[in-house]
């Protein structure tokens, strides 16, 4: 089954021809940094207006390199939460008009199930069930992932995200978008143990996550030093920071892989792409005895190849929509809506 994926969540347009869920026979982005780079962050109304204007080229190259037409394609698969209520809305209204025009299923994703999916895509032999810790710029969670469609949310982060910390961080250090990348690079060779960061604990939930008390920290760190004139190790710093940071990370994950029992660690995410965390899960997996799981590099970020794979699985489930299909910002990873 060749399913034709779009990807418009947040600042990259993407589009991808996926057979069966497992083998990209295309997959085009058109990313947007360069113009989000001067505003230090994603704008969202531009992000909108660019996918708008770029969404017809990505899709026709995307059948074109996979040496397709939309006769060859047996469903539409598109991103439609959670992420930017505006972008989404272009890849949704793109995907339901060519679902409506050539009479093809409608496949609605979700974004962090699609970051998963990914994992399909590097590893053949990867199947349900699986533990997930899933790091991206907006969620931080840990699942069970129970089936290819059916998801148990075992932690999450009770405010920041991992990626937001890591990008607030760089931000504050005048490091540019994209932050997490930039700072990952940037403390490659710094010392992480030069500055002392707090150890987050939520009360009685030992399984989430909390990346405000660390995001605050490093912004007092940076401003104290400011203020007295200190010059700060740029590269001591991020390496600090991204320690405690993955610390967090693998802390919990260790402890729910233990308490319930997985022995199959899946990552995924943009901040899976982060030198120091795949470090660190690798560490953890080997002291384990357990079987890592991580994303090629290529599909760590925002792309279309991840939402055909999951759309495939999807599909399978009988999870299509009609045209009532709308987008949303918000969604859990455990939700269904149409
Ligand atoms: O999953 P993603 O592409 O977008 C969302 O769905 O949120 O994740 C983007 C996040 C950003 O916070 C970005 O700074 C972070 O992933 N990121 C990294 C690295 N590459 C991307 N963070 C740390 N180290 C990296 N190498």
């Amino acid at each position: 089954m060749k399913i034709l994926a779009i990807e418009s969540s947040c600042d990259e347009t993407a589009a991808s021809v996926v057979e069966d869920g497992r083998k990209v026979l295309s997959g085009v982005i058109a990313s947007q940094v360069s113009e989000h780079i001067k505003f230090g962050g994603v704008v969202p109304e531009i992000a909108s207006r660019r996918h708008a204007e770029n969404i017809s080229a990505v899709v026709n190259k995307a059948l074109s390199d996979a040496e397709l037409t939309l006769d060859d394609i047996d469903a539409i698969a598109v991103t439609y939460a959670p992420g930017l209520i505006g972008a989404l809305l272009v890849g949704v209204n793109y995907a339901k008009a060519l679902s409506f025009g050539r009479n093809l299923p409608l496949i609605p994703v979700h974004h962090l199930r699609s970051h998963i999916a990914a994992n399909y895509i590097t590893h053949p032999d990867l199947e349900p069930p699986f533990f997930c810790l899933v790091v991206s710029g907006g969620n931080t969670l840990i699942a069970e992932v129970k089936s290819y469609t059916e998801f148990n949310i075992i932690g999450r982060t009770r405010d920041d995200a991992a990626g937001e910390a890591l990008d607030k961080a760089a931000r504050t250090m005048g490091i540019p978008y994209p932050g997490g990348l930039n700072l990952d690079r940037i403390a490659k060779d710094g010392d992480c143990t030069a500055f002392k960061f707090p150890k987050p604990k939520v009360e009685n939930c030992p399984y989430d996550f909390s990346f405000s008390g660390l995001k605050t920290s490093v912004i007092n760190t940076i401003h104290n030093a400011s203020q007295k004139g200190t010059p700060v190790n740029e590269a001591d710093l991020g390496a600090s920071f991204i320690k405690a940071v993955v610390t967090s990370l693998c802390t919990n994950t260790e402890k729910a892989m233990v308490d319930y029992g997985y022995n199959k660690l899946v990552l995924a995410g943009g901040v899976s792409a982060n030198s120091v965390l795949r470090k660190e899960v690798e560490e953890l997996c080997k002291k384990h005895n357990w079987k890592l799981y991580l994303p090629e590099l290529s599909l760590c970020g925002d792309n279309a190849s991840m939402v055909g794979a999951q759309g495939y699985y999807e599909y399978l489930a009988g999870n299509t929509a009609g045209l009532e299909l709308n987008a949303y910002a918000g969604m859990e990873i455990d939700n269904i809506r149409k």
